[in-house]
């Protein structure tokens, strides 16, 4: 297989950028109609995810080893999707169709060959994930929302009841869609450790024109059931062993994962001193200082810090979450979590200010939330 001509063809087709899924989709819904369904009614937003992927995964077959885990975990999530193994062949012909088209005379036997083997390797990596685990592990998991609360402006406390028993750590997020916004997944952080009755708590933040942040913030009530995928991410989970005191700086509902990561102190250990610090940019935005003030009286280890960044008025603390957290750092582990912009921000401070690289742990609420390799 020459592997070269595989990723120069692929540079080749995406410089055409969004008229190459523009095309793809054509031509799959064309050939085979009977996919149309599997995918959200508006094809207007975001959809290029899944070309750039078949792109680039197929035409990097030659890497296939360092890929196979993230492609088992895309073969074992796209089951959440209701995507099967007899799907695959209509997605590979409208890859070679669209690769056909947009390369034109450079298109040729040898390279239709090497793109079919290639994606051939690919897609059953794949598929042969998603059958495993089909005997353990449903493809999503079904949550009853139990409980619906308006915290704060464009900001909601949701918690589901699951169907199945659901194994996660505190840390981890799941992609979640909602039944206003049908097959629209996108990834929400747990804000509890596991509990005995089965229920997850979700912290939402409406983000302007977001279509199931609406849905969940506005939209969804009690008695609403959720689609959640499987437990997935391992940047702020805490392993058993470890045991360093804690530093964690959250950016409004980043505070979900850190708010698990105290559960689970509090409920296995093993003790130490753990700092949060709850960013927000008013005081409003405080969405959760009732239940945290509870945790903090509960737990002398604990000490919970408000602050905020664009209030005047506000009596507390204010400035920028990570520097009134840095006043605190005693060589602790540090762990953040927000948007895109205030987990860089933060990090990079942080490493200013000397903390070690290897002691910051960090997850950023994305909009692209797949961990493409
Ligand atoms: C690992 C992970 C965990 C997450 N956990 C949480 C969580 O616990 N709570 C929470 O509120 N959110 C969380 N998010 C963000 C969440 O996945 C969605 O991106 C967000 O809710 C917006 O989805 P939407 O469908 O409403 O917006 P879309 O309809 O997808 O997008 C609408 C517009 O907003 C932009 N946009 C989308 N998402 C974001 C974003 N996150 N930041 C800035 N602009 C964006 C889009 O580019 C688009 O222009 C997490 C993301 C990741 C990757
Ligand atoms: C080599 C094969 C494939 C690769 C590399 C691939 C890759 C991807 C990626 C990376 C995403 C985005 C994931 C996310 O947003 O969570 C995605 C989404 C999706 N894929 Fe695939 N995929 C493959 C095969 C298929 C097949 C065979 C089907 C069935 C027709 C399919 C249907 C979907 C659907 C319905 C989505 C959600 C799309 C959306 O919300 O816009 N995929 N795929």
């Amino acid at each position: 297989m020459d592997t070269q001509a595989l990723k120069g063809s692929w540079q080749l087709v995406a410089q055409s950028g969004d008229q190459v899924p523009l095309f793809f989709y054509s031509a799959l819904f064309l050939m085979y109609p009977e996919t149309r369904g599997l995918f959200p009614a508006s094809m207007a937003t975001q959809r290029d995810r899944l070309v750039n992927a078949l792109g680039h995964v197929v035409s990097n077959v030659d890497r296939v080893n360092e890929l196979v885990p993230f492609l088992q975990q895309l073969g074992r999530d796209h089951r959440k999707f209701s995507v099967v193994a007899q799907h695959y062949p209509a997605v590979g012909q409208a890859l070679l169709a669209t690769l056909e088209h947009f390369l034109g005379d450079r298109w040729s036997p040898a390279l239709a060959r090497d793109w079919t083997a290639a994606y051939g390797l690919v897609a059953q990596v794949m598929t042969d994930a998603a059958e495993e685990s089909s005997a353990t592990t449903p493809p999503w998991w079904e949550g009853e929302i139990i409980l619906h609360e308006a915290r704060a402006p464009g900001i909601a406390v949701v918690r589901a009841r699951l169907n199945y028993q659901y194994p996660f750590q505190a840390g981890q997020s799941a992609s979640i869609s909602v039944a206003l916004r049908p097959k629209l997944w996108r990834f929400y952080s747990f804000a509890n450790a596991p509990r005995r009755d089965n229920t997850i708590d979700l912290h939402v933040r409406v983000v302007d024109g977001g279509a199931v942040s609406t849905a969940l913030v506005h939209g969804a009530q009690r008695g609403d059931i959720l689609k959640i995928g499987a437990p997935v991410g391992d940047r702020l989970t805490l392993g058993p062993d470890a045991a360093r005191e804690l530093l964690l700086v959250a950016g409004g509902t980043g505070l979900g994962p850190l708010k698990a990561l105290v559960e689970q102190v509090a409920y296995e250990g093993p003790p130490r001193a753990v700092r949060l610090f709850v960013g927000a940019r008013t005081s409003r935005e405080l969405y959760d200082l009732e239940a945290l003030s509870k945790l903090e009286a509960e737990n002398p280890w604990l000490s919970v810090v408000p602050v905020v960044s664009r209030d005047a008025f506000y009596r507390g603390e204010h400035g920028y979450v990570v520097d009134v957290a840095l006043k605190a750092w005693r060589d602790q582990d540090v762990f953040v979590c927000g948007s895109e912009e205030m987990v860089q921000g933060s990090v990079a401070r942080l490493l200013d200010a000397g903390v070690p690289s290897e002691q910051i742990r960090f997850d950023e609420f994305t909009a692209a939330g797949g961990r493409e390799s």
